[in-house]
């Protein structure tokens, strides 16, 4: 979603802007936008699509000064346009908002009935109108945007520059993430660290609802009350070249590919260094009085939650509920005091998933965060905070976090599980071996990934397909239909096998691809009679399995990807790995835009 920079530097704003503008384009954008302080004068520059836009804008039409703010806009209010793109500016104010102004029609009419005139439907143009009147009502900049903040419903990041102030900004954070970043005799802002990794690694994250004052020698933070409030400064690891797409063409493949490297690293971190036996640092929990665990989260994090839960119930013993955060956070479900509910996002920023935490929160034993991004509001808003270590992920379509997801849900199933005395130490070992062969395996299915892309040519000229898939498989198929569809744009629908029969066959003809994910297990037969039903009514059947399977498997498959053999339990891991790879291919045979697939964004920090 949107991006917000900040910069109270000592050279020219406008290419450091830029530079940190494009660090955030992974969140998804339609249009950016510029604001710069030159000898006290506030001069502005936006342009529509993508950044170079704004780049070529400015080649032409430049704008100095060694201040300024810069945004890249995700449409909510109002169409992606020039005249909607941030930054929005009074007479003396600019503003760049990430979020919704949940009261902006309110504010908007007190301010029209005032004689103020809009000139865009935006919620954000509200924010500097009221701060310009408040300005024109003779306020200093600090007390303006004061005065504007606390009159704001709703979620944002917001970082105010004011003309003749060409060192201060004030930057505000409800519902949104903000960072501060600290310079020698300079400040940023920036909505993550990773837009102001090339300019500092010291980093000060606002809390909810507080505002900072910020000059190039000084920060001041007061919370939402007003009370002048300290937060920790941290060195933040994140380094310039983790957006690098290295010898790849698109970040999702450099992604893919880093999957044997992090995965391994992410086992090795839920290994203990003696043993190696799987344990979990910091997960103070009491398993054996644990009554249920509710995992929430969204999209690809939702899926990951849902293989886990058989593996919960299915390992651990342990009775499990999954729900997506957009409606679990609404339906008002009662809590038991002795379950414990985890919380599971790349990002750790997603608006409904931080609304489902702050739901239950205080309700349940404890609260879990599983994020990649440690300092994220989900990890810092739990009780604990497990990190998934897949390091930066930047392509909109998730990947190796979901692997990395699933390894840190393994860890907890496995932990929780022998706590509650129903795996045995034997067993243990068993699981911890099969988790320590995926990176070799991940491996093995990439040196295939020609035959994959093969496979796609086909794949690519259909305009529907079906996944189906078994037990913790059929989370998979729902994963490979989101990742074919958010990238390709090919409408994609992810079924359980045994539900075929119950509406989804009717659209089987001669032009559907079912793409089939089922290894040779326990339920492998089952739903071998299902692919035979498709390919009875002229289905044209692609099946992801292992060599036994394949051998298995009748005549009238249409194509067959042949997997590493791989351990039951951790086959969604290893058969992820196709899934996406289909994804990638066919999109790439499309043309579409892989890594920023049109309307989306990769971090949804509204609901
Ligand atoms: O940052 P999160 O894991 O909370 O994000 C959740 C979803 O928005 C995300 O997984 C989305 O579905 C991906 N684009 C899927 O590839």
């Amino acid at each position: 979603m949107c991006g917000i920079v900040g910069i109270l530097g000592n050279h020219e704003a406008a290419p450091i802007l830029v530079d940190a503008l494009r660090r955030l384009e992974y969140r998804g954008y339609d249009s950016a936008g510029i604001a710069t302080i030159d000898k006290g004068r506030l001069g502005r520059r936006r342009a529509m699509g993508k950044l170079v836009n704004l780049s070529d804008l400015l080649m032409h039409e430049p704008i100095t000064g060694k201040s300024g703010i810069g945004h890249t806009r995700w449409a909510t209010h109002g169409a992606p346009n020039v005249v909607n793109a941030h930054p929005h500016r009074a007479k003396d104010v600019a503003v760049v908002h990430n979020g919704i102004i949940e009261n902006y029609k309110e504010l908007r009419d007190e301010l029209t009935a005032a004689g103020l005139v809009f000139e865009t439907e935006t919620d954000t143009e509200t924010v500097v109108q009221l701060c310009m009147s408040y300005l024109d009502e003779g306020m200093s900049p600090i007390y303006a945007a004061a005065a504007t903040i606390d009159r704001l419903e709703g979620a944002y990041a917001l970082c105010f520059l004011f003309d003749g102030e060409d060192d201060l900004l004030i930057a505000a954070r409800k519902g949104s993430p903000l960072a501060i970043g600290h310079g020698d005799g300079e400040m940023y802002v920036g909505s993550d660290a990773l837009a102001l990794a090339p300019m500092t690694d010291k980093v000060t994250y606002l809390d909810e609802g507080d505002w900072a004052v910020i000059t190039r020698n000084s920060l001041e933070i007061r919370d939402a009350q007003g009370k002048q409030v300290s937060r920790e400064m941290r060195t933040i690891k994140a380094d310039a070249s983790s957006t690098d797409k290295g010898i790849h063409k698109h970040y999702m493949m450099k992604e893919i590919t880093e999957q044997p490297t992090v995965l391994a690293d992410a086992i090795g971190h839920y290994s203990n260094a003696e043993t190696g036996a799987i344990s979990v640092p910091g997960l103070d929990i009491d398993f054996t009085s644990v009554d249920k665990i509710t995992m929430v989260a969204c999209g690809t994090a939702y899926l990951a939650c849902s293989v886990a839960k058989y593996w919960f119930e299915q390992v651990a013993r342990i009775p499990c509920e999954v729900d997506v955060a957009s409606e679990f956070r609404y339906r008002e479900p009662p809590m038991s005091d002795k379950s414990i509910a985890l919380f599971v996002s790349q990002s750790g920023e997603t608006a409904d998933t931080l609304a489902a935490l702050r739901y239950c929160a205080g309700k349940v034993a404890k609260t879990v965060a599983v994020v990649n991004v440690a300092e994220s509001s989900i990890a810092r808003e739990c009780d604990i905070s497990l990190p998934i270590h897949a390091g930066v992920e930047i392509g909109v379509a998730s990947t190796k976090a979901f692997t990395c997801q699933l390894v840190a849900l393994a860890a907890v199933v496995i932990s929780a599980a022998r706590a509650r005395g129903v795996l045995d130490a034997k067993g243990a070992q068993e699981l911890r071996d099969a988790l320590n062969s995926l990176p070799g395996l991940i491996n093995q299915c990439l040196t295939r990934k020609n035959d994959i892309d093969k496979v796609t040519v086909e794949l690519a000229k259909a305009s529907d397909a079906l996944f189906l898939g078994r037990g913790a498989m059929y989370p998979l198929a729902l994963e490979g239909a989101l990742k074919l569809k958010e990238i390709s744009y090919i409408h994609a629908e992810g079924y359980a096998s045994g539900e075929l029969k119950h509406g989804p066959i009717a659209l089987v003809d001669e032009h559907m691809p079912v793409i089939v994910m089922a290894p040779k297990d326990a339920l492998f037969d089952k739903t071998v009679s299902n692919m035979q039903e498709v390919m009875a009514r002229g289905g044209k059947v692609l099946l992801v399995t292992d060599q036994q399977g394949a051998d298995a498997a009748r005549d009238g498959v249409w194509k067959t990807i042949v997997m590493p053999p791989v351990h039951d339990m951790f086959a969604p891991i290893l058969y992820a790995i196709p899934a996406q790879l289909i994804a990638y291919y066919t999109a790439v045979r499309k043309g579409t835009d892989v890594d920023q697939p049109r309307n989306l964004a990769k971090s949804v920090t509204v609901e």
